[in-house]
């Protein structure tokens, strides 16, 4: 037998996600569909380039910039851009105490606070939702975490279960890291109120714990100040806060991996030692970020004719996907009258949380080659004019 140290290595179970993805690429059914994934595509099918971005493009082409190595905090221009996108004119933002990284996506920003959380409060336990984005566990598990879950989602009503939210925060111990979503919850598409926001706040100072604020689909709910409302209620409530932002769907630049983590902290000079910190997680993990994303979102935000543009293409894909979920609602509604599907209206974002169980994902999936995770959470928008009424048989015939 081997001796080599990799001989014992054991197989790592299958990303639940990208799993569907290959058992999806596999299959020869022309009609097969793939709402596994958390991904926009237009109504085409496709995985837009959003024009605002091509035209960011045309003018990095024309006026081409040196690919030095970036600071390591990223492009001083995005960072800027950022903090203005997702805190507004916040006070913390006037009183210059708020810091911004840029990072290699929403993932990226997530993992840079974790291990830093880590360095500072070894201690501290982390609670996020149940259910939560599963890398979310798996981030701040790796940076040496243990990692508890709150209640959120309430299956009885398919919405949140706020009262018992409450409570579950309200244990929590003093000074712990809680995970927030701010908006359009992933997996179930169910998001906190505003008044139950207001809530959660005043536990988070009470018990002066650490939130960190997933915003991964800004724009997607109600719009960007509406979606980003949340981040400045915390940043006028508190400090310390953690931000973690991604443009991989608001931008559709999946690959070039760009969202930022921002701090809230209680005055300049402690942001820069937040900063100084930072700097070194991100030099210890891959020395800085690249040019290409962080030099198209600095330039999208910053000239106002390409900015207005993007808002525009960004309220297209969310009332695109609205437009999806009527159409899959009103369309199982019609072929499976008793079956009250009317929830998926009331969810937000890229995700509907079905309902559908295990053993229905698994019949859509031989039946209809329709691809979807085991939790029953679906892509909506995967679905598009020339689908949606398929994917309605498929479902209407599997709750039957
Ligand atoms: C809740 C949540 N946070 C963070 C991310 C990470 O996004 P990115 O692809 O920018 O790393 C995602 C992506 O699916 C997400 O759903």
């Amino acid at each position: 037998m081997s001796t080599s140290i990799l001989a014992r290595v054991e197989l790592a179970p299958r990303d639940p996600i990208l799993g569907v993805t290959e058992a999806y690429n596999a299959d020869p059914n022309p009609k097969k569909i793939n709402l596994g994934v958390g991904v926009y595509y237009d109504d085409k099918g496709k995985v837009p380039v959003l024009e605002c971005v091509r035209s960011a493009e045309r003018l990095m082409l024309e006026h081409p910039s040196p690919r030095n190595y970036l600071p390591i905090d990223g492009l001083p221009a995005y960072d800027r851009a950022v903090r203005a996108l997702v805190f507004g004119d916040a006070r913390a933002i006037r009183e210059e105490r708020v810091l911004t990284v840029q990072a290699l996506g929403g993932t990226g920003a997530l993992k840079i606070g974790a291990d830093f959380l880590r360095r500072i409060n070894p201690g501290a336990q982390v609670w996020i939702s149940d259910p939560s984005w599963e890398n979310h566990r798996a981030l701040f598990e790796g940076a040496g975490f243990q990692v508890n879950t709150y209640p959120y989602y309430a299956t009885a009503t398919r919405g949140l279960d706020g009262k018992a939210m409450l409570a579950g925060l309200a244990e929590i111990p003093a000074r712990a890291i809680v995970v927030l979503h701010a908006c359009c919850h992933n997996p179930t598409g169910v998001d906190i109120e505003p008044e139950q926001w207001a809530r959660v706040i005043e536990i988070v100072k009470a018990r002066e714990l650490v939130p960190v604020l997933d915003i991964a689909y800004q724009g997607f709910a109600d719009g960007l100040d509406a979606d980003g409302a949340v981040v400045r209620q915390f940043a006028e409530a508190c400090a310390p806060v953690f931000v973690a932002n991604s443009f991989s769907k608001s931008f559709s630049l999946y690959g070039e991996r760009i969202g930022a983590l921002s701090v809230v902290t209680e005055s300049t000079e402690e942001a820069a030692r937040v900063l100084s910190q930072l700097k070194r997680v991100v030099r210890a993990n891959y020395s800085n970020p690249p040019t290409h994303g962080g030099q198209i979102v600095a330039t999208v935000l910053a000239t106002p004719e390409l900015r207005a543009l993007w808002e525009r293409e960004l309220g297209e894909m969310r009332e695109r996907i609205k437009s999806m979920r009527r159409a899959l609602v009103e369309s199982v509604q019609a072929r499976a009258p008793k079956f009250d599907f009317s929830f998926v209206m009331r969810q937000r974002g890229l995700f509907s949380y079905s309902g559908l169980t295990k053993d229905q994902v698994g019949r859509l999936r031989e039946g209809f080659s329709i691809y979807a995770i085991d939790s029953g959470r679906l892509c909506v928008p995967a679905l598009n004019s020339g689908n949606v009424d398929y994917v309605a048989d498929a479902i209407a015939s599997v709750i039957r």
